[in-house]
């Protein structure tokens, strides 16, 4: 019998990361999904067998508590999902220091410590890293122009997690850095292309088509290469 897979969804409140963990309990897998507030209802605590736990990936407090908690835990798939989209009007000019922080923080670096501190209990082999990147973070893409701080948020955290790849040694997980199309969502808008259970349908594909190959790829929920 095959044994049971096992998921640490990472920002799985609403949107991308609450499909995410019920695409992956449809198929059978195990999941333990992060919250910042245990107090929303419609959270992944309505979800039958799912293990909640609370991170804000910003605060060392909240950090170092659920690492040590989760001490031993080994899983098949890490999926850092959180991130949000930024100050409005996006604009260098008008930013402030702390609007940069916050969003360079959550989007681009604070994703990357948790892997960091966690890629031991990703399975060699077999296991999969994955990342929610976007196609907007790819350096030459020509849309998304008033999303120009959170485009360079999603350009510094692929900058960021091919450091970190690359100074792994073997063996190493597969590492994904996933565009999930431009999906409705609260960050995403009714007006745009996807739902969430498209999106999360093919993202799910995707990593079970990935897992064992190795490697570093940017890819999105249909498992076309981006250019990075
Ligand atoms: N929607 C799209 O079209 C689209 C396209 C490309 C990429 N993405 C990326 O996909 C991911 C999910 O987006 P979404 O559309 O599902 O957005 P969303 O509905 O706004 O959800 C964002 C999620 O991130 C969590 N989060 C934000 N800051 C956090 C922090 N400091 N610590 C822990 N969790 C945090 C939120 O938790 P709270 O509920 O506590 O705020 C929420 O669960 C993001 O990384 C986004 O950049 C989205």
């Amino acid at each position: 019998m095959p044994s049971i897979k096992t998921a640490l969804i990472i920002g799985a409140s609403r949107g991308l990361g609450l499909g995410l963990v019920q695409r992956l309990t449809e198929q059978g897998w195990q999941v333990t999904a992060t919250v910042r507030d245990r107090n929303q209802p419609s959270g992944p605590q309505s979800i039958a067998h799912v293990v909640v736990e609370t991170l804000d990936i910003n605060e060392l407090h909240s950090l170092n508590a659920f690492t040590e908690k989760l001490k031993g835990q080994v899983f098949d798939l890490l999926f850092i999902n959180a991130g949000v989209s930024g100050p409005r009007p996006q604009s260098a000019e008008l930013a402030t220091a702390k609007e940069l922080g916050d969003l360079f923080l959550t989007n681009a670096t604070a994703p990357v410590r948790l892997a960091q501190r966690m890629i031991q209990q990703v399975r060699p082999d077999t296991g999969v890293l994955a990342f929610m990147s976007s196609v907007l973070g790819s350096v030459t893409c020509p849309e998304g122009n008033d999303m120009v701080l959170y485009k360079a948020s999603k350009a510094a955290l692929n900058s960021v997690t091919n450091s970190f790849v690359t100074s792994l040694a073997e063996p190493r997980p597969t590492v994904l850095s996933m565009h999930p199309g431009w999906v409705k969502t609260d960050m995403g808008g009714e007006g745009a292309d996807i739902d969430v259970q498209t999106s999360t349908e093919g993202l799910v594909k995707q990593i079970d088509a990935y897992a064992g190959k190795g490697g570093h790829h940017f890819i999105n929920y249909k498992g076309e290469t981006i250019p990075w």
